[in-house]
């Protein structure tokens, strides 16, 4: 668990610790991550996936779906898709896009949703996991995943490492859009390299938006345990879709975990 608390970051206040929770924050900042080049990625990296992963039937679940970048596709290729987020702004988004697509959209909190054995296969994708401030809340999703997953399903979690972010991060970060729009982000790793913390500053014609996230990381070493702990078995990390190294270099850390088979040493539950 954490020590440090919002005040001595950096002198940085969040103005909440469950900005994530925040529509606001989604309605503002989601149509800066969500456009037809991030979709078209997510449709690319999902057949890498489903390819790497030899997976030919079964049910997925996407939490912390968003508007759908990755449910769309791989329910446009037939498969049954559960696709959960908090957002209503990013569930209507998905809603608007989804046509006849085998999609259930539920609103639900990742720390919560149960539906024990229902899946063979859950994604938390682009950075969807890690957000809590509690390291007890990450447990809670592991858990409920843990459950919801059929024997022998599997887990992947697309992250960014802090290996990458300690090489890379950039102090100050200037976007600018092709609509004008500028985003500046101020990271930086507190918490003894466990979290990112971020201004977000986005500039929109007269109007400024401002807002403060904070993110748990992980190195690659330390989700491995993480997942262990609770049961799953490390299959493979790598640092993109297309059979990437993980290595110093790379942007993506990207885990896919198995259920352990029961009677397996991973049979010890999240305190052993
Ligand atoms: C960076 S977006 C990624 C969306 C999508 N996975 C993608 O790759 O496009 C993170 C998403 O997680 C959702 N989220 C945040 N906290 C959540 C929670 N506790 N339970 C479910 N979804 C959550 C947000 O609403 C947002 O849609």
């Amino acid at each position: 668990m954490t020590t440090t608390t919002p005040a001595n970051r950096n002198g940085r206040t969040p103005d909440r610790d469950d900005w994530y929770l925040d529509d606001e924050f989604w309605r503002h900042f989601g149509s800066l991550m969500f456009n037809e080049e991030t979709y078209a990625e997510a449709g690319e990296e999902m057949d890498a996936l489903i390819g790497q992963l030899g997976f030919s039937t079964g049910h997925i679940l996407d939490l912390g779906c968003g508007p759908g970048r990755h449910a769309l596709p791989l329910a446009s290729q037939g498969y049954p898709v559960t696709a959960i987020d908090t957002s209503p702004s990013l569930l209507a988004e998905l809603e608007s896009r989804r046509d006849e697509l085998p999609i259930e959209i539920v609103r639900a909190d990742m720390r919560e949703f149960r539906r024990p054995a229902a899946f063979n296969l859950i994604l938390i994708m682009w950075t969807s996991f890690g957000y809590f401030e509690a390291e007890s809340d990450h447990d809670r999703v592991l858990e409920c995943s843990v459950d919801n997953l059929s024997d022998d399903g599997r887990l992947v979690l697309d992250l960014v490492g802090v290996e990458y972010l300690a090489r890379n991060l950039e102090p100050v970060h200037l976007t600018e859009y092709d609509d004008g729009r500028l985003l500046i982000e101020r990271p930086v790793l507190v918490d003894d390299l466990q979290r990112l913390d971020n201004d977000w500053i986005l500039i929109d014609g007269d109007r400024v938006f401002r807002t403060h996230i904070s993110h748990r990381v992980w190195s690659a070493g330390e989700i491995r345990s993480l997942l262990l702990r609770h049961g799953l078995d490390v299959e493979s990390i790598q640092g993109g879709f297309h059979g990437e190294p993980y290595d110093l270099d790379a942007e993506r850390l990207i885990i896919i975990a198995r259920k352990a088979r029961a009677g397996s040493d991973f049979q010890q539950g999240p305190n052993a």
